[in-house]
């Protein structure tokens, strides 16, 4: 099957001006003893995400995610091609005042309390103490710790969902306009999920440009515009999720009686149950509707199969030969 959707035409972009643009990026890691090894993680990655966007990027482990979000932030340099950041190449130090990052492994300092942590991160952007005082509470509001936790618990004494809340909240210390977030459900428990969602959501509404990567699928299909999917660092296919998966015209229809043999060749997949029968159509439904009419059957249902965003992931991993990689266990685990 031909992809759904290939790289980004300008046709496809919002109106809004590009926050972030890239052209061929490509980033390859040295390793081993020598230094003599290539990892490819990034191979010729164009995009672009608009201002006011919530963008998805998708990928198996080890597809790139991070890489790409590292290059974009100057952490990492790229080995090929070029970007551009709010309109500025990529590390312009005075743009690093206007982004928030959540990394997907943040490091902590141990020993001092989320308060302190918070109030460390805020001089580094050189907010006043005066702002600081009322951003902080505000900031531990929206991610919901706490501020008893953050005053009297050392960050060694948080909870992996402590963590990632103080991760975000040090991401929106600044007041960002762009936020890049490295998996920002990770770790949480569903009502933090739902409050993650929920701050990713009005972030939006105050016309914040959100770049994130996630393997929660079911929350990326709720709050993104337009998702990408990675796939060994290359950029498989990328667009709107109602496009994406509004663009597979698969019909499931459902009827009764006509020729069980004419109906098979549309329908591969026919079921039979008693008198009904069911399945995915292939080919023209108009055609279709008639072949049903003409050989005496009734047609009760057609209705667009749209696919998750999971299944349509899967699809498109699949089309291009990345299968998983693990074997069903049907017996048990041999120790030796
Ligand atoms: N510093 C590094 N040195 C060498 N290889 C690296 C380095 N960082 C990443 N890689 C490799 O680059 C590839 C992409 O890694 P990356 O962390 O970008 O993947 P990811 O999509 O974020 O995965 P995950 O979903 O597991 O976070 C992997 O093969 C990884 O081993
Ligand atoms: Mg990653």
């Amino acid at each position: 099957m031909k992809p759904l959707v290939d790289t980004p035409t300008p046709i496809e972009m919002p109106k809004s001006p590009p926050v972030v643009e890239t052209f061929d990026l490509g980033k390859f890691y040295r390793t081993g003893f020598w230094m003599n090894q290539k990892i490819e993680s990034l191979k010729s990655c164009t995009l672009s995400v608009c201002e006011g966007e919530t963008f998805g990027l998708l990928g198996q482990n080890g597809a790139g995610k991070t890489t790409l979000l590292k290059t974009l932030l100057g952490i990492v340099k790229p080995t090929s091609g070029r970007a551009l950041l709010l309109g500025k190449p990529l590390g312009d130090r005075a743009v690093k005042q206007r982004v928030g990052y959540l990394p997907e492994n943040p490091y902590f300092y141990d020993y001092l309390t989320g308060w302190e942590f918070l109030q460390f991160v805020a001089g580094l952007f050189q907010i006043p103490v005066s702002v600081q005082r009322q951003r902080i509470p505000h900031l531990l509001d929206l991610v919901g710790l706490a501020q008893s936790a953050a005053t009297k618990k050392q960050l060694r004494q948080y909870s992996k969902g402590m963590l990632q809340r103080i991760g975000m909240a040090q991401a929106l210390i600044n007041n960002p306009e762009v936020v890049f977030l490295d998996e920002p459900m990770s770790g949480l428990d569903p009502m933090g999920r739902y409050q993650m969602r929920e701050i990713i959501l009005s972030l939006k509404s105050q016309g914040k440009t959100i770049f994130f990567n996630s393997h929660i699928l079911s929350d990326v299909e709720k709050i993104c515009d337009r998702v990408a999917i990675l796939a060994k660092g290359e950029l498989i296919c990328m667009g709107a999720i109602d496009q994406l998966l509004g663009n597979t015209k698969t019909y499931r229809v459902q009827g009764k009686g006509g020729h069980l043999n004419i109906l098979q060749k549309w329908i591969p997949d026919l079921e039979v149950d008693n008198d009904l029968w069911y399945g995915h159509l292939q080919g023209e439904p108009k055609d279709f509707v008639a072949t049903v009419s003409r050989t005496g059957g009734q047609l009760i249902g057609m209705n667009l199969a749209k696919p998750s965003l999971e299944e349509f992931f899967m699809q498109q991993l699949e089309e291009r030969g990345i299968y998983p990689t693990f074997r069903r266990c049907d017996r048990p685990i041999e120790y030796f």
